[in-house]
């Protein structure tokens, strides 16, 4: 069996193609970067292309059973930025690698969507996933419309697939230098020194997933057979909510330093909470979140504390 996991040189990819060594898949990664973060794999065939260069796709598709799409091309404020090449890198690239697996004949294709952009602000907490969509950034319009290409190939080519709706991953391979993820933002400024940027009062609630449940929940979603009519949409998140201060408070706890916060103020296309309702992945999938917001942080802390300034390499 051999599994395609594009944008797995990222964060929650490189988890990822760990998992599907663990279990004996050949793996292939076609990335646009090598990883930050981790040494590369011997047993692993990485391919370095841009999901835009639409020839190179067929030859990537050739020959695997799973898809794992994983790569994207903004963030929730990055797309609102320039939501023209949100749509043309992310939704039209996608249609096109959708043609070549549908072409290829691949068994599977798990599209990792937005649990924390595609309901917008939620009428009842926590979110199922019948909940109406209201995204406030191009993001998550584009999430939604490719999930609904999804189908459309299911159902016209009967191109298999399985959504994922994850909400806020954390954990080791986070870039703590970059712009997404509160918890490895957060703690690479901690490591630095550095005071920790809140955007509002800190009220705002989240739902944070470690990263080994997201790899599981991925594996999980390939596995799984839905017939006619069963659902391929799944929420993957803790399906517990805490707020920004609670957050730091429990960081504070973790990391024994003095953590400094600022408070700026809000952005608009923050939504004021949101916590997904995982019953559904549990009963369908048969698969559930292990690791607790205290491990995980403790865990996440460890690595960032770890990371040669230097050089930024580890192994996970
Ligand atoms: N991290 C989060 O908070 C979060 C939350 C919900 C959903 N997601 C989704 O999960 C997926 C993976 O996120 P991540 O956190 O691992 O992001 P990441 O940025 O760490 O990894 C994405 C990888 O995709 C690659 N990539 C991007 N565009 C590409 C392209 N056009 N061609 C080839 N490679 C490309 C990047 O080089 C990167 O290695 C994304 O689709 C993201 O939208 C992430």
């Amino acid at each position: 069996m051999k599994a395609l996991v594009i944008g797995g040189n990222g964060f929650i990819g490189t988890h990822l193609v760990s998992a599907l060594q663990r279990e004996r898949m050949d793996v292939r990664v076609f990335d646009r970067y090598p990883s930050k973060f981790v040494e590369p794999s011997k047993t692993v065939e990485y391919v370095i292309g841009d999901l835009g260069n639409h020839g190179a796709l067929s030859e990537i598709v050739n020959d695997v059973d799973w898809v794992f799409h994983l790569a994207y091309t903004t963030l929730p404020k990055t797309s609102n930025d320039d939501p023209v090449y949100d749509v043309r890198s992310n939704l039209i690239d996608t249609i096109q690698l959708l043609q070549e697996c549908s072409k290829a004949g691949v068994n599977k294709v798990v599209f990792i969507s937005s649990g924390g952009t595609v309901y917008g602000v939620p009428k009842s907490v926590p979110i199922k996933e019948s909940h109406p969509t209201d995204p406030f950034c191009s993001y998550g319009i584009t999430k939604l419309a490719i999930e609904k290409y999804l189908h459309v190939f299911y159902h016209l080519n009967g191109l298999d697939y399985v959504v994922l709706r994850v909400s806020n991953p954390y954990g080791e391979g986070q870039n703590p230098h970059g712009k997404q993820g509160a918890i490895g933002v957060f703690l690479g400024r901690i490591a630095k020194g550095e005071p920790i940027k809140i955007w509002g009062s800190g009220e705002v609630v989240r739902d944070y997933i470690y990263i080994e449940d997201v790899a599981t929940a991925l594996l999980a979603a390939a596995r799984y057979r839905a017939k006619d009519g069963q659902p391929r949409i799944f929420n993957i998140g803790s399906g517990k909510g805490i707020s920004l201060n609670e957050l730091i408070a429990e960081i504070r706890q973790t990391v024994e330093v003095d953590v400094q916060v600022d408070y700026t103020p809000a952005r608009a296309l923050d939504v004021p909470v949101n916590i997904l309702d995982i019953e559904l992945a549990k009963e369908r999938l048969g698969w559930q979140p292990f690791v607790d917001l205290g491990d995980g942080l403790a865990r996440t802390w460890n690595w960032v504390k770890a990371l040669d300034p230097v050089k930024q390499i580890t192994l996970i």
